[in-house]
């Protein structure tokens, strides 16, 4: 993956974004789309996966058939929001190995504090995809792949669903090795760090909090 930002631009994509951002859209219809989305979001962020070949036998004769190379990738999640979309990846991809990163906002320093944080092993040797809806400010998610970096992992891509100009530039300027993979780059973040025109917080309206 050469290309630091994607923008999946596939018409199911795009038109399954517009029913998500829809305030009318309820807590089940979100979830069900976000699921939906995430394979097809998780199809192009594994488009340059390395192949190689095993050799099998099909009814007519034997045959040296692709097969994915190396470990089996690794999907971390940003909690909580990154929860809605790996649970879609891990349909297709069911052999991942799986981490999640928990970060709160200080609010003095403003700064994010790690709470949670378990990964898979042997990250040096995985394709790591860390997934979370919303690339806004990009604080949380720079500071997510710093600790992910620091815990080994190498060959690293973002994948989310709304990025803003800002997160991407934050992203590009702290990780420009992360190429970013998202269905929308989005006008601009508003005053309280919302991506605008976006789709409002991604865990309440998955988890069906305020
Ligand atoms: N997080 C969200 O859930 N929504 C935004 O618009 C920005 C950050």
């Amino acid at each position: 993956m050469t290309e630091h930002l994607t923008i999946v631009d596939h018409p199911l994509v795009q038109h399954k974004l517009s029913l998500m951002r829809d305030k009318g859209c309820s807590t089940s219809g979100f979830r069900q789309l976000l699921r939906e989305i995430s394979l097809l979001l998780a199809y192009e962020v594994t488009r340059s996966l390395p192949l190689t070949t095993r050799e099998i036998e099909t009814p007519l004769m034997r045959m040296d058939a692709p097969v994915i190379d190396g470990k089996k990738l690794a999907l971390i999640s940003i909690l909580r929001a990154g929860n809605g979309l790996l649970d879609g990846i891990l349909e297709l991809i069911p052999s991942a190995r799986v981490g999640f990163v928990g970060l709160y906002r200080d609010e003095v320093t403003l700064e994010p504090v790690e709470y949670y944080f378990k990964v898979p092993d042997a990250l040096d040797e995985r394709l790591t995809i860390v997934v979370d809806p919303m690339l806004a400010t990009g604080n949380s998610s720079v500071a997510a792949i710093d600790k992910i970096k620091a815990a080994g992992a190498t060959n690293i891509r973002f994948l989310c669903l709304l990025a803003s100009p800002e997160g991407v530039e934050r992203m590009r300027a702290a990780h420009p090795d992360v190429p970013i993979v998202t269905a929308s780059l989005d006008d601009h973040l508003n005053d309280k760090g919302y991506i605008v025109p976006g789709l409002g917080d991604a865990g309440d309206r998955m988890f069906g909090t305020k």
